[in-house]
C-alpha cells in the first residue's frame, strides 16, 4: 500500500508540471485528492491492512495529502499570475498609437456667405429677425403692393399650399410684418429660404435663398441705400469692389434699382461668368414704396425707407467657384469636404 501511496504522489507531482492551466489544476485535484480520488480510495482501503499496521499507513497517507495540497496550491498560484499576465498582454491599448481623427464638418456655402453677410449688417446697427417659409398670401403679395391680378403671382412661380397660404416666393413680406409691428426706426435683415415652382437646373432651384433689408426712418434716402450697399460689397468682397446701380421696377419700391458687383472672376474686365459686362447681378433695392408705407399703418409723409433683396445662392456660387446651383442643394459631402 505503502507504495501505491508513493506512486500516487510522484505521479500527481510530475503532472503538476505539465498542467497548463487552472482548470486542467483543478482536475488534477479532484482526480487526486477529491472524494471519489485515489487517496480517498486508498484511505478506505485501511480496512484491509492488519490493525497494527493502520495507524502509521493513515499517517503517511495524510501527509502525502497534506503534502499534494500544498504543491497544488503553489502550482495554482503560478497558473494564476501567468493567466493573468497573458490577459493583460492581450488587452493591453498602445497608447501611442496614432488615432483617427473624426471627420469634422464644414459649414454649407450657403451658411457661409449668410454668416458673414450678418456679421457686417448686424456691425453696421441692424438687427436680424426671422421670418416664417409659410406665408399667408396677404403679406407675400398684398402689402407689397402686387395685386390680385399681377403676373408674379402666376401659379407657375408660386407654390401655393391653399387659397390663402403659399410657399413665400421671397423675404420681403418679412418687411410688412416688421413695419406692422414696430414704430421707426427700423433697421432689420430677414436671411432665410424661399420657394418658387422652378424645375431645378444649373442656375434654377425651387428652394433658394434671399437676405432681405429694411431701413425705415426720417430723411432716408437712395445716398443711404447706395453707401449702406457699398460697405456691404467692400466688406465682402475686398475694397477693390465697386457697386453700380441700374434702373428696374419692383411693384413694392420706387424708384427701384437692381445693384451689380465687379465681377469676381475677370475683376470687371469681362469673361465667361459675367457674360463679358464685367458686373455680376447680385441683388434688388430700392426706396420702400409709400403705399406699402402707408399700408403697413406707417406714415408715408413723414418717413421713408429703402429695402433690398439679396440671392445668396448666386454669391455663394461665384464666391466658391461652384459652377452648377444643383451642388448647392444635393448634400454631397465632397463639395463640403472641399471648403474645409
Ligand atoms: N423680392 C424681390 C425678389 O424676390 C427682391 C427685392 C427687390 C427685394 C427689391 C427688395 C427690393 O427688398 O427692394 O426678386
Amino acid at each position: 500500500m505503502l507504495e501505491t501511496l508513493n506512486k500516487i504522489r510522484t505521479q500527481v507531482v510530475s503532472d503538476l508540471e505539465t498542467v497548463q492551466s487552472t482548470a486542467e489544476l483543478e482536475a488534477l485535484q479532484v482526480k487526486a485528492l477529491g472524494k471519489k480520488g485515489e487517496l480517498t480510495a486508498l484511505l478506505k482501503s485501511l480496512g484491509k491492512l492488519p490493525q497494527e499496521e493502520r495507524p502509521a499507513m493513515g499517517a503517511a497517507i495524510n501527509e502525502a495529502r497534506k503534502a499534494l495540497q500544498e504543491r497544488i496550491d503553489l502550482r495554482a498560484q503560478e497558473l494564476k499570475r501567468k493567466e493573468r499576465d497573458e490577459a493583460l498582454r492581450r488587452e493591453a491599448i498602445d497608447v501611442t498609437e496614432p488615432r483617427k481623427l473624426p471627420e469634422i464638418g464644414t459649414a454649407h456655402p450657403i451658411t457661409i456667405v449668410m454668416n458673414e453677410m450678418i456679421e457686417c449688417f448686424t456691425g453696421m446697427g441692424f438687427e436680424v429677425l426671422q421670418g416664417s417659409e409659410v406665408e399667408l398670401e396677404y403679406y407675400n403679395f398684398e402689402l407689397m403692393n402686387i395685386p390680385k391680378n399681377h403676373p408674379a403671382r402666376d401659379a407657375q412661380d408660386t407654390l401655393y399650399i391653399d387659397d390663402n397660404i403659399v410657399l413665400r416666393t421671397h423675404t420681403s413680406p418679412m418687411q410688412a410684418r416688421v413695419m406692422l409691428a414696430r414704430k421707426p426706426p427700423i433697421r432689420i435683415v430677414c436671411p432665410g429660404r424661399v420657394y418658387r415652382a422652378d424645375e431645378l437646373d444649373a442656375s434654377h432651384s425651387p428652394v433658394f435663398h434671399q437676405m432681405e433689408g429694411l431701413v425705415v426712418d426720417e430723411h432716408i434716402s437712395m445716398a443711404d441705400l447706395r453707401g449702406t450697399l457699398d460697405a456691404f460689397a467692400k466688406h465682402i468682397y475686398g475694397a477693390d469692389v465697386n457697386i453700380r446701380f441700374r434702373p428696374s421696377f419692383f411693384p413694392f419700391t420706387e424708384p427701384s434699382a437692381e445693384v451689380d458687383l465687379t465681377c469676381s472672376n475677370c475683376k470687371g474686365t469681362g469673361c465667361k461668368v459675367c457674360k463679358g459686362t464685367g458686373w455680376i447681378e447680385i441683388l434688388g433695392s430700392g426706396m420702400v414704396n409709400p403705399k406699402v408705407l402707408d399700408m403697413c399703418g406707417i406714415d408715408s409723409q413723414k418717413y421713408s425707407g429703402f429695402a433690398f433683396g439679396i440671392g445668396l445662392d448666386r454669391i455663394a456660387m461665384g464666391r466658391f467657384a461652384i459652377p452648377d446651383m444643383r451642388l448647392l442643394f444635393e448634400g454631397d459631402a465632397r463639395l463640403l469636404s472641399q471648403l474645409r
